[in-house]
């Protein structure tokens, strides 16, 4: 490390298509945020860079099912997970996003110096095309009947029923999303960036050069060279994303995994005009926290994309992650089995950093690993309150009891004394050779090793039992008990920030230097100390069984969901059926229905009239987005008095698997009044 001036940290992009969550946090933000804390205290120069990564088929879909442009999703999460993060702590130079003019710009010459240097292959290849929708189809727009297992909802990557990963191509009897239609194989022209060019840079670079990488990332990168490197397309058919920079590219853009990447090159840019000393300079070390979704892209075609463009350096380490479960159960946002954040945060105020704590204490490094309820109130209960809170407030307590909050003199020193103090200065070395290593959680259990000792030197030396009858000897013991306090100010500061804040507030000291730490005279005697408060507070059964219920709930909504799916109701007489007059309408007016949360106003042009519809739908669509919008309505329905208001008539809505509501309309615009039959 020695030999580097500086530090570039990056840490995933996360896709603006939804919120953030704690795998996200455990996997990526909390690691690298511990990280970026102990260089900065260090006083290492470093840079933190990260931002939404706001390019990508699921994000046009997501926006397509809402009825809303992708501008809108990514503006929507691109401001809720930069709160999120900075909720708990995670201080990013820069948070920026990949829809940003710099970032399109980057990109594009990125592309362009890659493409005039000759470095891409172009091919053309037969893709699906949506003859109707009159465009090419992405993987995930096309679904079919999976050649592996039959499943008849496979997706053109992927079979979701037995995880076999396909070509579009493979499906059998394929569909378009968006049409309904079967889509036609038409010629199209793609760029490829030939990775079996850089076979021999790559095996000598990782395979020689970085054995110091974590086993999974160094296993999956060399079973990945193993296999064969082919070359990887890097444009699409979309258009959603940044445009291909060359003539005769029109409706194509690049692949969002060849522009995210570059966005911790934007982002730099947009910090500094500086920013080649980070990217282009070889005493800069660079650093990229990902999960281990991404390693193949951080450490085989991003860095291939670097090389081939000739002028940038190269990641020194790439410590990814692997996943965090909860409770047993992969998380997944679709069956809504995760803890996201605003709500850990609505249930939990102020305890941002317990959270960071048990993240980082169960961090999945070498492994997937479980987060439970349990182990957050244990660690809690049982590690911060039970060790750390409790060595801080006896520490200050006594002080204001035997001193008057004032630092006591420090007398002759006994063995154990010394071999106390000392161990500052070890555990300092043993969190530092870790943090080196990126073993975070090995880390901060070496941390709390100063807590644990702290408990024990009171409880071996006792002062409280001789305050009579040498109250010389529990001066020492006490300054020695507050120098290990200042201490842990300082080697907790990067797991626990908002912690230390308090903790410095009690023992009334500024922030110290992390290089400071190990001096055994922090507080100088007669140092005026504040009264304690409470650094944690301990977390009850219910509150746990409470979180336990929600997740219960979850898992019957989904249950239910399913057996919705997989139960028919009782047949109905076609006659019966002929008496609904289902319509398509128009909504002309909406407006929220007062003192009620999820009641909507609608006016809808009906075709035969316009009229007022109450509908349950408030919590998931703002009045002003809808206008226009066109909805399935069940008209004749009998009329009803909702809140005072008389409702004719019902929208009909589906509620998709993570319960919200999403509208029914046509393909293309019709008639108001146009019957479903
Ligand atoms: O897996 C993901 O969430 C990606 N959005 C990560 C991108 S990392 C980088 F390349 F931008
Ligand atoms: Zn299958």
């Amino acid at each position: 490390m020695t030999d580097y001036k500086r530090h570039l940290i990056t840490a995933a992009l996360p896709y603006a298509n939804g919120p953030v969550h704690i795998g996200h946090l455990a996997g990526v933000y909390v690691p690298a945020d511990i990280y970026v804390r102990y260089l900065r205290m260090k006083a290492e120069e470093v840079l933190f860079v990260c931002g939404s990564d706001e390019h990508g088929v699921p994000i046009t879909i997501k926006a397509k099912q809402e009825g809303v442009t992708p501008q809108d999703i990514v503006d929507r999460y691109h401001k809720i997970n930069k709160k999120a993060f900075a909720d708990f702590g995670i201080e990013f130079d820069i948070y920026s996003r990949t829809t940003s003019e710099t970032h399109a710009k980057t990109a594009s010459d990125f592309f362009r110096t890659l493409y005039d240097k000759g470095k891409f292959i172009e091919k053309t290849t037969q893709q699906y095309f949506d003859e109707e929708a009159q465009q090419f189809l992405a993987d995930r727009y096309i679904i079919g009947t999976c050649p592996k297992c039959g499943n008849d909802r496979a997706y053109g990557d992927q079979c979701e029923a037995c995880g076999t990963s396909l070509n579009a191509t493979d499906l059998l009897n394929p569909k378009s999303t968006l049409s309904g239609s079967t889509p036609t194989l038409k010629d199209t022209k793609h760029w490829f960036l030939p990775l079996d060019q850089y076979e021999a840079f790559l095996k000598q670079w990782i395979l020689s050069e970085n054995t110091h990488w974590r086993p999974n990332v160094y296993g999956q990168c060399k079973s990945w060279i193993d296999a064969g490197l082919q070359p990887r397309a890097v444009s699409r058919d979309l258009n959603w994303g940044i445009p291909v920079p060359v003539e005769g590219a029109d409706g194509k853009v690049l692949y969002v995994w060849f522009d995210a990447p570059i966005g911790y090159i934007s982002a730099t840019k947009e910090f500094t005009p500086d920013w080649e000393k980070y990217w282009k300079q070889k005493d800069t070390r660079l650093i990229h926290f990902i999960g281990k979704d991404n390693i193949v892209f951080h450490c085989i075609i991003f860095p291939a994309m670097l090389k081939a463009e000739g002028s940038y350096i190269l990641p020194e380490n790439v410590p990814s992650n692997e996943f965090l479960n909860l409770e047993g159960e992969k998380i997944s946002t679709s069956r809504n089995w995760a803890v996201w954040l605003h709500e850990y945060l609505e249930d939990f105020p102020g305890k941002e950093d317990v959270l960071r704590y048990v993240l980082c204490a169960n961090a999945p490094e070498t492994k997937d690993n479980d987060f439970t309820w349990k182990d957050l109130q244990a660690r809690n209960n049982n590690e911060l309150v039970a060790i750390l809170g409790n060595f801080v407030n006896r520490s200050v307590v006594l002080t204001h009891k035997y001193y008057g909050g004032e630092v006591p003199e420090r007398g002759e020193l006994t063995a154990f004394d010394n071999e106390t103090l000392n161990a500052i200065a070890q555990i300092k070395a043993s969190v530092e050779s870790s943090m080196e290593q990126f073993r975070l959680r090995e880390a901060l259990k070496n941390a709390m090793e100063l807590a644990r000792l702290g408990n024990k030197y009171l409880a071996d030396t006792e002062p409280w039992a001789l305050q009579k009858s040498n109250p010389e000897r529990v001066k020492t013991i006490m300054n020695i008990s507050l120098q290990i306090t200042a201490s842990l100010s300082t080697l907790m500061e990067p797991f626990l920030p908002k912690t230390v804040v308090k903790l410095r507030e009690f023992l009334n000291i500024e922030a110290i230097d992390w290089n400071t730490l190990g001096n055994t005279n922090l507080l100088q005697t007669g140092h005026k100390i504040n009264q304690a408060g409470l650094l944690f507070g301990k977390i009850e059964d219910s509150e746990m069984d409470a979180q336990l219920k929600k997740l219960e709930q979850t898992k019957l909504q989904n249950a239910a969901q399913q057996q919705q799916v997989a139960i028919q109701k009782p047949a109905v007489s076609y006659d019966d059926f002929m008496k609904m007059d289902i319509r398509i309408g128009t909504i002309l007016e909406a407006e929220k229905v007062a003192k009620t949360k999820k009641l909507l106003k609608l006016k809808v042009d009906t075709g035969v009239d316009q009229r007022t519809v109450v509908s349950g739908i408030a919590e998931y669509f703002e009045p002003d987005k809808i206008i226009g919008k066109q909805v399935t309505l069940l008209l004749n329905l009998e009329p009803r008095n909702i809140k005072g208001i008389e409702s004719k008539g019902m929208i009909l809505m589906v509620e998709d698997a993570d319960g919200t509501l999403k509208m029914i309309g046509p393909e293309v615009q019709v008639k108001p009044g146009s019957c479903i039959s």
